[in-house]
């Protein structure tokens, strides 16, 4: 099962959504982040999300940021994004109902707040909201 979470840069929400599924699940699971937007291509996550994972023993700092394409439907079987926007750009580049079917808002009723531009605190809510999506995500792919 191939597992993929999309944000805007790369750099703040997705590399934690990564990181934190990524502990939560044995390695029968694959899991990447992308991008939607290209400007972060092949940085570090930002070192805002780097410290927050850290405090909580998840170690994002070898993560490299890359661009959401067409191409990522083939490979994935889920695609997990952040907002409401970055839903529309993802399903803009789906090309059939069972693409369309893999992209899913990581939270049933809200977006991840985009923290980049806000205080370092925004960072901590974003953790403790992924921490709880990855948790219930978790859950229902060991049901399965
Ligand atoms: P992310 O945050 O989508 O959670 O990685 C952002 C990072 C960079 C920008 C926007 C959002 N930016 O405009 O450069």
């Amino acid at each position: 099962m191939k597992i993929l979470m999309v944000c805007l840069g790369n750099i703040c929400r997705s590399p934690l959504a990564e990181g934190i599924l990524r502990s939560k699940l044995n390695d029968k699971f694959t899991i990447d982040s992308a991008g939607t937007g290209p400007w972060h291509i092949g940085k570090s996550p930002d070192k805002r999300s780097v410290s927050v994972a850290e405090k909580y023993g998840i170690d994002i700092s070898t993560q490299r940021a890359r661009q959401f394409s067409a191409a990522d439907f083939d490979k994935f079987d889920l695609i997990f994004v952040m907002d409401e926007s970055n839903y529309s750009d993802v399903l803009a580049h789906a090309k059939n109902d069972d693409e369309r079917k893999k992209v899913r808002l990581i939270l049933e009723n809200r977006d991840v707040p985009d923290p980049y531009f806000g205080e370092d605190d925004g960072f901590e809510e974003v953790y403790r909201l992924l921490e709880e999506a990855a948790d219930k995500i978790a859950q229902e792919l060991e049901s399965e």
